[in-house]
């Protein structure tokens, strides 16, 4: 009934682990496999060890999350031990990679393709410092530059670049990555930058003073991306933001998603998220009489 093949990964379920939120290393992301989830993401890894953001970086607030985790990461270089972990995990590992240039993005795809990552997602939401820190995936132009760049080194490993919502017109964007090589569409990560401010305290909550917003308040803008894209492009799209239970799960496939992230729902429901949403999904499919999920991808369009 939920069987899913994306790009080639075959999936129990359509349901997968968003890029740094819980599977911060391979023994939670083998966990979150077992638990249920289709598909796990790696946290986005970059050219060198970085230290993320001071704490706070993560707060809930009434309608989600606000995170400045500020991309943390051991570096390419130190990863092999992880991936290496990850060879028995229960089901398809996604690597997530990110770079502040073009060249540091192809570098780290280079540095990880020969531990053979079911599928690279390409983070390309954070900032070019070859352009004044213009976020990559917010031109069209710019994002297929990476993509394409991205796809020379890769060979047959499936790419997949991960959008922002910041962008204005979310599916050029889509479509000039697809042409540029993209093999599916990732979409979206946070909205923002947000701001949460502690009247007592009178002052802002996150050390970074500024963060992503992901969770509930996020959903209508991930499905109206997803729905866009969907025209845009023929690939596979990944569409998350906001999933919190099946029936968001069901309404991001009619939106046009083959694969359906979850990420800040891990906060309100633990790592059973996965097979929770799984489940709520079946039990609409069997009211409504659906009985596969390929049945709906894209119904919401006319
Ligand atoms: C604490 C936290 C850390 C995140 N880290 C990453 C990251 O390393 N790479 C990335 O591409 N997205 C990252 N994201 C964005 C999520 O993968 C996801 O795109 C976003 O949260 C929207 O989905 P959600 O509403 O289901 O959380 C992070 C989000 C959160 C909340």
């Amino acid at each position: 009934m939920l069987e899913t093949d994306f790009c080639g990964l075959k999936m129990k379920n359509p349901t997968v682990l968003a890029s740094g939120v819980m599977g911060c290393n391979a023994a939670l992301l083998k966990r979150v496999a077992r638990e249920g989830a289709g598909a796990v993401t790696m946290k986005s890894i970059g050219p060198k060890e970085k230290e993320g953001h001071k704490n706070p970086t993560v707060l809930e607030w009434e309608h989600g999350l606000i995170n400045a985790v500020g991309l943390p990461t051991a570096g390419y270089k130190n990863a092999e031990k992880e991936f290496k972990e990850l060879e028995k995990c229960k089901s398809p590992v996604i690597a997530s990679i990110y770079g502040s240039s073009i060249e540091e993005f192809t570098e780290v795809a280079e540095g990880i393709i020969g531990f053979e990552p079911a599928m690279i997602e390409i983070n390309i939401s954070c900032p070019n410092t070859k352009r004044e820190g213009q976020i990559f995936g917010t031109s069209p132009e710019v994002a297929a530059e990476v993509v394409k760049a991205v796809a020379e080194v890769c060979g047959k490993i499936p790419i997949m670049p991960k959008l922002t919502p910041q962008a204005n017109n979310i599916a050029a964007v889509a479509a000039a990555c697809e042409q540029a090589g993209a093999n599916a569409i990732c979409a979206i990560n946070t909205l923002g930058p947000g701001m949460v401010i502690d009247a007592d305290a009178r002052k802002p909550v996150l050390a970074n003073k500024f963060g992503g917003v992901s969770g509930p308040a996020i959903k209508p803008i991930a499905l109206r991306c997803v729905y866009q894209i969907y025209e845009a492009v023929s690939v596979p799209i990944l569409g998350l933001g906001g999933i919190s239970n099946g029936r968001d799960a069901i309404e991001m496939a009619m939106a046009g998603a083959t694969a359906i992230g979850v990420g800040s729902a891990t906060f309100y429901r633990g790592i059973e998220a996965f097979k929770l949403i799984s489940d709520e999904m079946k039990t609409w499919m069997k009211e409504q009489g659906v009985k596969s999920i390929k049945e709906i991808v894209g119904a919401a369009h006319d």
